[in-house]
């Protein structure tokens, strides 16, 4: 299988509208085929993608338990669904994982769904994950090596700081990652104060750029259009296309 691209952070610092940001992008490179992953359990990279979601890997989960139909093996029910699940878009196709497994987790049909995320993540050239605040989701998520892990931060010190933290504690769960890099967002003017720069060197994480608080992002949001269709000039995705290059795991 091909590269794996994953967001980490806070909630709310804009790792989905990263994410859908950074789809467009490779769109526009003409990289293919991409699998993007909503693994967030309130998921919305949809909405940012201007995309319908049939349902989610967590509703085929509980399905599972009690709609199997007599005579069909849960595999070949899970076979079935999980196609449905998947939209294909023409440029890339979107996988929602939904809920995760709850109290009393099924473990069968936990296995099972791992197994096929597994088998799907192999026909794929790219796969590009939006991942919830936690970390622990994304380490069952995939059983191979992330190849590009942005972990995205505010620009304030106090969101640094957290942005160390989760540095650390991919190291301390091992998760597999081949390069990590900090995206500060949402930077009045797109600058980083001088505090802040002296707090990622002590930290010892690589900035790979800073994207300014965009009020083309802002208005979007307040008429509920999708942000993947950002004019080409807004200035956050101008700056996006400029750190790409520069770290894409080619
Ligand atoms: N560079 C930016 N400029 C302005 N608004 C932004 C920017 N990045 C994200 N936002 C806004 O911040 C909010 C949180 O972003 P989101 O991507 O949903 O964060 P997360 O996925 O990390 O929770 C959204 O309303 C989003 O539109
Ligand atoms: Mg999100």
């Amino acid at each position: 299988m091909g590269k794996t691209i994953a967001v980490a952070g806070k909630g709310g610092t804009g790792k989905t509208t990263l994410i859908g940001l950074i789809l467009r992008w490779m769109a526009e490179q003409g990289m293919k085929p991409i699998l993007a992953v909503d693994a967030d359990a309130n998921a919305n990279l949809g909405e940012v993608l201007d995309v319908e979601v049939p349902g989610t890997i967590g509703d085929l989960r509980e399905g599972m338990k009690t709609e199997v139909p007599t005579g069909m093996t849960k595999e070949a029910y899970m076979e079935y669904h999980i196609q449905n699940l998947l939209v294909e878009t023409g440029t890339y196709d979107l996988l929602t994982m939904g809920r995760p497994e709850g109290a009393g987790c099924y473990c069968y049909a936990n296995s099972l769904c791992t197994k096929f995320i597994d088998f799907m993540v192999k026909e794929y050239e790219y796969v590009v994950i939006d991942n919830e605040a936690g970390m622990e989701h994304l380490s069952r998520l995939l059983t191979k090596e992330i190849d590009l892990l942005l972990v995205v931060s505010d620009p304030s010190l106090r969101g640094i700081r957290t942005a160390g933290r989760i540095k650390e504690l991919v190291e301390e769960i091992k998760l597999k990652v081949g390069r990590l890099a900090l995206v500060v967002n949402r930077a009045p003017e797109g600058r980083l104060a001088g505090e802040a720069c002296k707090l990622i060197d002590e930290i010892g994480i690589e900035l790979a750029g800073v994207i300014p608080d965009d009020p083309l992002i802002a208005e979007f949001d307040r008429e509920g259009k999708a942000t993947v269709k950002l004019p080409a000039e807004a200035a956050s995705y101008q700056v996006l296309g400029e750190i790409m290059p520069k770290i894409f795991p080619y």
